[in-house]
């Protein structure tokens, strides 16, 4: 078989591509690992920066959005001992954000490629990439006892922290970057109505976070240390301790209900460079992990997708490689700088164990100047809110 671009991975980056290379009418299959079933299930964060929500309406992924997202006019803050406060991104960006759930957000491109005749295939084993150095590069699969190739001319590598196509980067090629938090996110999910705001809550007893996904299904998260299992929270306690972590006046606001699905997510930072190995590029996931504070992993992924599915448009339509040889460096441009965003708020809202009391006072001092200063405020709701693109 032949296409023009392999995407491997059916995750929001690998559909996102392949639905905007078929609006461009450029040619490509989809090989995911799992079941389509299986990655529809999957629950990971929820707040699209306004790029993206751009992004989904001009692909024709913007009806359900409307209907069950909720637009915000930014990201509130719940400092103990401080006034609760808006990181207004309507007031400095003009832009808004929408709470979005990205389980919807695959249901809905999964819906809409399958519609469009999409070639996917579901439940491929032993996805590999080879020749990826050179302009010819294939892929093998196995599926139901045979072996299947894919010619094509690009792979676009959308597989993911645990996929094949960053491993077969040589290693004197790859260079990784790399930071694990001492915590993680236990979140829930319940059905019943959530706060008005998506809400950061600092607390001397750890992180909290009250997010939504429509108006009867809330999202909360608590700081918890790494070695807590999900076992380790009944409801209850997780109830309490979420309560406990916001203002009074807040968590009296909050409706508690039976979760229907707990979890517990490690925080980690990684980037590898370069995104691209001669025909394949590291799209998502796969090339980048971010901490889910700021809510970047996805969007980060949707602004790959936008960099590589120009990049091919030039090559397939203009006959222009500029945007192919300048696709890792620009991709990495804003990966490094939501990676910044979301390592200093994971480091100003949470709890560390090792924090010296010199390194609180000047967190502490860190929060006060945000409280207090419009030019800090901006400053952070423009990056909370996604950089441009560049041209
Ligand atoms: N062969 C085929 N498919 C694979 C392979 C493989 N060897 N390895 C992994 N996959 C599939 C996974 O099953 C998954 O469906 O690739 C997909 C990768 O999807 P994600 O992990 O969701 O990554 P990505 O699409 O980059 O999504 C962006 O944004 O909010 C963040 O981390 C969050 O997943 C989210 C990301
Ligand atoms: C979520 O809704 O799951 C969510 C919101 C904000 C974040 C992370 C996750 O920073």
């Amino acid at each position: 078989m032949k296409t023009k671009v392999c995407i491997i991975g059916g995750g929001p980056a690998g559909l996102m591509m392949s639905q905007i290379l078929d609006a461009k009418g450029i040619e490509n299959v989809i090989l995911e690992r799992q079941s389509i079933h299986y990655v529809n299930q999957r629950i990971r964060a929820g707040v699209l920066e306004a790029g993206t929500i751009e992004m989904l309406n001009d692909y024709g992924l913007g009806e359900r959005m409307a209907k069950e997202g909720h637009l915000h006019d930014g990201v509130a803050i719940a400092w103990q001992g401080y006034d609760q406060f808006l990181i207004d991104t309507k007031k400095h960006t003009g832009k808004q954000m929408m709470a979005y759930g990205q389980t919807a957000i695959t249901e809905d491109l999964y819906e809409k490629r399958q519609a469009a005749g999409a070639h996917i295939v579901e439940e491929a084993v032993n996805v590999q990439p080879h020749d990826v150095k050179t302009g010819s590069p294939y892929v093998t699969y196995e599926k139901d006892g045979g072996t299947h190739r894919i010619d094509c001319d690009f792979v676009a590598g959308c597989d993911g922290f645990h996929g094949v196509c960053r491993q077969t980067i040589p290693s004197d090629v790859i260079k990784t970057f790399e930071r694990v938090y001492p915590f993680g996110w236990l979140g829930i999910m319940s059905q019943t109505p959530p706060l008005e705001e998506v809400m950061y809550a600092r607390h001397e007893r750890g992180f909290a976070l009250a997010s939504q996904r429509s108006p009867m299904l809330s999202r909360y998260y608590v700081q918890v240390p790494n070695s807590d299992t999900v076992e380790d929270w009944s409801d209850d306690r997780f109830w309490g301790e979420l309560k406990a972590r916001f203002p009074t006046h807040i968590a009296e606001q909050i409706v508690t209900g039976p979760s229907i699905e707990k979890s517990i997510a490690p925080l980690r930072s990684f980037v590898a460079e370069p995104m691209r190995y001669g025909s394949m590029f590291l799209v998502g996931d796969a090339a980048h992990i971010v901490p889910p504070t700021g809510a970047k992993g996805l969007n980060l992924a949707f602004s790959d997708v936008f960099y590589l599915t120009r990049a091919l448009e030039q090559h397939y339509h203009k006959n222009d490689n500029s945007y192919i040889e300048s696709y890792s460096e620009m991709a990495l441009r804003r990966v490094w700088g939501s990676v910044r965003l979301s390592w200093w708020l994971t480091r100003l809202l949470h709890l560390f164990p090792n924090e010296t009391p010199f390194e609180k006072r000047i967190r502490e001092n860190e929060f006060d100047r945000l409280f207090r200063s419009q030019i800090a405020q901006k400053n952070l709701a423009d990056e909370y809110v996604g950089l441009p693109f560049e041209g």
